[in-house]
């Protein structure tokens, strides 16, 4: 793989969370897989409901918790939202569709993807929330060849 890459800005309130993923959206390619970390209520799902939003849906926007999939039938393409937080043991994680949905055409996101252990493969893009006392640092990391092509356009733009 080629050079690290990776970004990192401070997000004041959730409506800078939101728009933050809606800027993001708009670099995401078929097939990317994106994994969320950070503490329970760091902003995970918010994150993916302003991706979401810059995605076009306008619809609510659940937890993923039971079940631990939901699906969007985007106009670009399937969006698989993911959310590890209750997986126990590798059958749990097989009963997911998680090996129907991932590596395909559709773009994954994953809350708690420490929860699938190894078995997770292939995550393109890391995202780190990170709380700090006013705001959430939010870091940007690229893990492959795809990740990196996706954040080069952002960072050609000077990720704005
Ligand atoms: N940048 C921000 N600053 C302050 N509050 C925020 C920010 N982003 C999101 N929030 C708020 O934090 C709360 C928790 O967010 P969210 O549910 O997205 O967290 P999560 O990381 O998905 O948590 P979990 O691990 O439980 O799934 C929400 O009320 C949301 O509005
Ligand atoms: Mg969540």
């Amino acid at each position: 793989m080629g050079k690290a890459l990776s970004h990192h800005w401070n997000l004041h309130n959730e409506q800078d969370t939101l728009s933050w993923g809606q800027r993001f959206s708009g670099f995401l390619k078929p097939g990317l897989v994106v994994s969320l970390v950070g503490e329970l209520g760091a902003g995970k799902t918010t994150l993916t409901r302003g991706v979401l939003l810059g995605l076009g849906y306008t619809g609510r926007v659940k937890s993923p918790t039971y079940p631990i999939l939901e699906t969007y039938s985007l106009s670009r393409f399937h969006f698989y939202h993911f959310d590890f937080y209750r997986i126990c043991d590798k059958n749990e994680l097989e009963d997911s569709g998680f090996r129907e949905n991932f590596g395909g055409s559709g773009v994954c996101f994953v809350e708690w993807p420490d929860k699938a252990q190894d078995w997770l493969k292939n995550v393109d893009i890391n995202i780190k929330i990170n709380m700090l006392e006013s705001s959430k640092e939010l870091i940007i990391e690229a893990l492959s060849e795809a990740g990196v092509l996706c954040l080069e356009n952002w960072q050609k733009l000077g990720w704005q």
